[in-house]
């Protein structure tokens, strides 16, 4: 089973799953990383575990539809069967919609729907709230609104930044991404 994974980043999510498939924990390769942004740090990560790593900058296409029509592609031909969104900061288009129907997921840092798009972690602190969370879920043509798949609650503390906040988030986020996509991966293999 082979996952790509998207970011346009750290990288911090894609270190943890390319780590899990390393330790042989996710039931899965990693075959490639791609992201939309040449400088992203999560290019270097992932060449420093050895995983090929692509960067496709969609201003540099004619179109969306064209940049997607590349994008699948290279999915394709490397023989992806889970598209795993991790930091991949652009809404997904028809042209790779179709193509990975239900085999594209997405991870953000709320308990979806509060706090969908940018910057979650400060509208959770500028809300008042007293948890916020991680929710994993398939991507569809919104932003941050396709079904969600699991999720799991952080609580904010009353002297909480958002260093610390963020922080506690990805310590969630690394465990239960690479967990899902295992998951996602064994119902992938049911279904063939
Ligand atoms: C994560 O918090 C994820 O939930 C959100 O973007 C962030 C990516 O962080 N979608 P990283 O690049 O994986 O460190």
């Amino acid at each position: 089973m082979k996952v790509a994974i998207f970011a346009s980043g750290t990288g911090s999510n894609a270190e943890a799953l390319i780590r899990a498939a390393a330790e042989k924990e996710l039931g899965g390769e990693v075959a490639l990383v791609l992201s939309d942004k040449r400088d992203a740090k999560v290019l270097e990560k992932a060449k420093a575990h050895g995983v090929p790593a692509y960067a496709f900058v969609p201003k540099t296409f004619a179109s969306k539809a064209e940049y997607e029509a590349e994008v699948v592609r290279l999915l394709e031909a490397s023989h992806v069967q889970l598209v795993v969104l991790a930091g991949y900061m652009r809404l997904v288009g028809p042209t790779l919609l179709d193509a990975y129907e239900g085999r594209i997921v997405n991870i953000h840092p709320s308990l979806l729907p509060e706090f969908p798009g940018l910057d979650a972690v400060g509208q959770a602190l500028e809300a008042g709230v007293k948890q916020t969370g991680v929710t994993v879920h398939y991507v569809d043509a919104g932003m941050d609104t396709g079904p969600v798949i699991a999720q799991e609650a952080v609580e904010i503390h009353d002297e909480e930044t958002c260093e610390s906040l963020t922080a506690k988030i990805q310590r969630v986020e690394h465990v239960l991404y690479p967990r899902c996509v295992k998951q996602l991966l064994e119902d992938v293999r049911g279904s063939q």
